[in-house]
């Protein structure tokens, strides 16, 4: 069965490998609440790896196939002790069942959102609340919708080559949005052109979600809201900041 990132897969590195805003924060999760780590929608390994590079055991789940054969050649540039920290999962948030139990799960960059209805999100959290430990914590990070941003229905955006993981690449992106507020959902095209090769479309669909519906949804799957922050400098929660991100834990 395809996914939404199979065909994102060749271009994923490219366009977020060198992201580096949020490391620092799901490390220091890790150092606070211990491993093993569950990551939800692992993608390419790009935090898995920060996190078995600092010591700790991961499993990284994702329901694309190439996106984690792309996973599995980043990992294999490791140390093998490194290497063996990591797990990789073919699986699907809304839906997984998995043996061991976890201390910290995090979803992080957005991956909540690709949930598109409120059944799929609530089968999400309650299929992560059935793999944390008694004590264990949920992380999750998405985009605050902008006012400003979503009064629109359709707007395009350029990704610049020096935006890119390797600016000499020759890969210059387009992205065209379209907003369905009905159902809060944006639906993304990317096309990547390459000289001398023929562009590359990739589609995917956001989800958007209000803070007080965020927090609504942990509270129906049973979790405890810990703390909502607006940075992964770990500041308050702040509209403007546009990230917000939710720490919750099963509710005693
Ligand atoms: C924005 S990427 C984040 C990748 C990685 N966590 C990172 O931060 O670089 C979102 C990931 O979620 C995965 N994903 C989307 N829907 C999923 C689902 N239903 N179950 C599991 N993974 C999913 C995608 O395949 C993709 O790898």
């Amino acid at each position: 069965m395809t996914a939404m990132y199979d065909k994102f897969a060749a271009f994923y590195d490219l366009e977020y490998g060198h992201k580096e805003d949020d490391l620092d924060f799901y490390l220091s999760l890790a150092q606070q609440y211990g491993a093993p780590v569950l990551e939800i929608g692992a993608g390419t390994g790009r935090i898995s790896m920060l996190l078995a590079e600092a010591g700790y055991e991961v499993v990284g789940m994702d329901n694309s196939m190439p996106m984690l054969k792309q996973a599995a050649q980043n990992i294999s540039t490791l140390p093998d002790n490194e290497q063996n920290s990591i797990k990789l999962v073919l699986g699907d948030m809304r839906s997984f069942s998995l043996e061991e139990r976890f201390p910290l799960c995090i979803v992080p960059f957005r991956a909540f959102l690709h949930n598109q209805t409120q059944e799929e999100q609530l089968q999400t959290l309650q299929c992560i609340y059935d793999h944390l430990t008694p004590s264990g914590v949920l992380a999750i990070d998405v985009f605050v919708p902008l006012y400003h941003v979503i009064e629109n229905s359709a707007w395009d955006d350029e990704i610049n080559q020096d935006e890119l993981a390797d600016p000499e690449a020759g890969v210059s992106i387009s992205c065209h949005i379209e907003h369905n507020p009905a159902i809060q959902v944006l639906a993304i095209q990317n096309t990547y052109r390459q000289d001398g090769k023929k562009d590359k479309i990739c589609k995917m669909k956001y989800r958007y979600v209000f803070r007080y519906e965020m927090e609504l949804l942990l509270k129906l799957a049973g979790f405890e809201v810990i703390q909502v922050l607006g940075s992964f400098e770990k500041a308050p929660y702040n509209y403007f900041s546009g990230t917000a991100i939710f720490l919750a834990r099963k509710r005693a």
